[in-house]
């Protein structure tokens, strides 16, 4: 049985890695998608293949810095879909170490304006929609760093702690209206974001020696992430969780 049958859902960041494996899996449970990203592209790509085995789905090109583009967006979804109950703010950017001497204010900016401010952003453009909904619930995709600091990802690490407490927040003044808001905590994931933890580039060395940190030995997967996002979009499945910060981790945060 489908656990999302009859559901329909915006997954931000859906054109790769984590996004994209939350898109594929809410459509094989039967949600209705609309995958949205930057890259347009890539984004009309994965709605294709989904539509291609079987599922409904939408590509649309926005951008979470920019409260218009996510309007449009929304209208978007809702002349497609007609109704919208779930949003997954994940789209997000990753950073390259770097020692508190050398970061930039400036890439403080950078990481708050998309990892911070672009999850808010994507949760005021959809809540008319959801409020509208039955069942509606928001996942936003946080990190382990925001449980578990890591040396050299101020930008990164302090916008996703952010974002955490902000998700928190959010859940409360959301129970009144039953908006159950969650957040996924992944840990280090085989997506393209990895290479920009690594320096910009990723060996099979680096690789490995990710994986080996976390106490099970392996790196996440989108699909890690995507059945993950499965539960907690499920209004039965999840009925009482909300302001839930999620492990996705593979230990590390134990
Ligand atoms: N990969 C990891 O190790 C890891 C770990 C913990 C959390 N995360 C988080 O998971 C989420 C997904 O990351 P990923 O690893 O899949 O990375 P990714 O780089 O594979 O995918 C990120 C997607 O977000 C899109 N995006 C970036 N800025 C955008 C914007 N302004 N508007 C719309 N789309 C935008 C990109 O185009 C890209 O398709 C992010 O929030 C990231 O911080 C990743």
């Amino acid at each position: 049985m489908a656990r999302l049958l009859g559901r329909t859902a915006i997954v931000t960041g859906a054109g790769s890695g984590f996004g994209a494996g939350i898109a594929r899996a809410f459509s094989r449970e039967g949600a209705s998608v609309v995958a949205a990203d930057l890259d347009a592209a890539s984004a009309a790509k994965l709605a294709e293949e989904l539509c291609a085995e079987g599922g409904h789905a939408f590509g649309v090109g926005l951008d979470v810095t920019d409260r218009e583009s996510l309007d449009a967006g929304i209208a978007f979804c809702r002349e497609k879909l007609g109704s919208l109950n779930t949003l997954v703010a994940n789209a997000g950017i990753g950073q390259r170490p770097v020692s508190i001497s050398d970061t930039p204010v400036g890439e403080l900016h950078r990481q708050f304006e998309t990892n911070s401010v672009g999850v808010v952003q994507s949760c005021q453009a959809a809540l008319p929609a959801l409020r509208t909904a039955h069942d509606a619930s928001i996942i936003v995709t946080v990190s382990g760093i925001a449980l578990v600091p890591r040396p050299q990802l101020y930008g990164y690490g302090m916008a996703k702690a952010a974002t955490a407490y902000f998700m928190k927040s959010l859940a409360l003044e959301l129970a009144p209206e039953r908006i159950r808001v969650n957040g996924l905590f992944p840990a280090v994931g085989e997506t393209p974001m990895l290479a920009e933890f690594a320096g910009g580039s990723l060996s099979d060395e680096d690789a490995a020696a990710f994986a080996g940190a976390l106490p099970l030995g392996r790196l996440i997967t989108p699909e890690d992430v995507g059945n993950a996002a499965v539960f907690l979009a499920s209004p039965k499945e999840a009925a009482t969780l909300t302001g839930c910060a999620l492990p996705v981790d593979a230990g590390r945060c134990v």
